[in-house]
């Protein structure tokens, strides 16, 4: 067998099955391998054997695996840079009509009520007064980080009628030019924080970005703003978050990353990390990251799309 890969997490099977079997060993329990292919495994904690010749993660971020140590080893992480960005993109919007229509209190409102009650139809009735929200067009956006996901969000905001502002310092040519031409560009992220009405975290979690959502930036949000972060966990300052929500202020925080500090807080609804997880992100995300790894191992090619 010409090459080993070591896999950690559940990868979808058409991305396993881009390795031909003639040429790659594909196992969980490989001792030397030439490469590895992950999803959200922890790489900080695993020691790396010294035969692993490429990394790949099956996701956009890659927060997890420990990209400086590798790169001065000469080894090269390849990720699944927008493979994924649609599944995100709707969970995002999903977010949104959570926070805009009550819907997580109405669903539980409904569940909650005793199917046998003689009331069973005047309580239902109850719940069209009680949960009254409002719509997206004319709410304005405010889209931190426009590459492959925050493009995606902001273009399907316009496309709903939200007024749509971007804030990306790293703004690449190639992102720019995908977006919807009447996406207004914010001179800095609080001048962003402070005219939108909902706010979607869509950067990387690197240093420069870890609590980026701090108590100043929190302070210039508007008070009923919506605040979505479905990138990581670490963008926003947690006790920060907690101190304004105990102020009663932002109307909803929406995020995948749900922690025990926030559970039965008030205005915070979590979902698991849901963002990436459809069949079709899970198999584009893996087929990609594995023909870069096949093209890196067979013929020194290094692509990142
Ligand atoms: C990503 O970085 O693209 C997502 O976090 C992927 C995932 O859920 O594994």
């Amino acid at each position: 067998m010409a090459f080993q890969i070591r896999t950690y997490n559940q990868i979808a099977p058409s991305g396993l099955q881009a390795f031909p079997q003639s040429l790659y060993q594909v196992a969980p329990d490989i001792a030397s391998p030439d490469g590895i292919l992950l999803r959200s495994a922890n790489l900080h904690e695993v020691p790396l054997p010294e035969t692993v010749q490429g990394v790949a993660r099956a996701g956009a971020g890659v927060n997890n695996i420990p990209v400086t140590s590798l790169s001065e080893r000469g080894v090269p992480v390849f990720n699944a840079p927008g493979a994924n960005a649609n599944a995100v993109k709707e969970l995002v919007l999903a977010g949104m009509l959570l926070g805009f229509r009550h819907l997580k209190q109405a669903l539980v409102f409904v569940d909650e009520l005793d199917p046998s009650s003689p009331d069973f139809e005047r309580a239902v009735e109850g719940g069209k007064k009680r949960f009254v929200g409002h719509e997206l067009p004319g709410r304005r956006l405010g889209v931190v980080g426009l590459g492959a996901i925050g493009g995606q969000v902001a273009n399907a905001a316009r496309g709903l009628g939200m007024e749509v502002i971007g804030f990306d310092p790293g703004l690449t040519v190639e992102h720019a030019w995908r977006l919807s031409s009447d996406v207004r560009q914010a001179p800095n992220l609080e001048a962003l924080l402070a005219e939108s009405d909902v706010v979607s975290l869509h950067v990387p979690l690197i240093e420069a970005t870890r609590g980026l959502i701090n108590a100043d930036r929190l302070r210039v949000m508007k008070d009923d703003a919506l605040l979505l972060n479905f990138a990581r966990d670490g963008l926003v300052d947690r006790a920060a978050l907690l101190e304004v929500l105990g102020k009663g202020r932002l109307s909803v925080y929406v995020t995948d990353f749900p922690h025990p500090e926030l559970q039965g807080v008030e205005r915070v609804l979590s979902l698991p990390h849901l963002g990436a997880s459809t069949v079709e992100a899970e198999a584009n995300s893996a087929v990609m990251v594995v023909n870069n790894l096949r093209d890196f191992l067979e013929n020194g090619n290094i692509r990142h799309s």
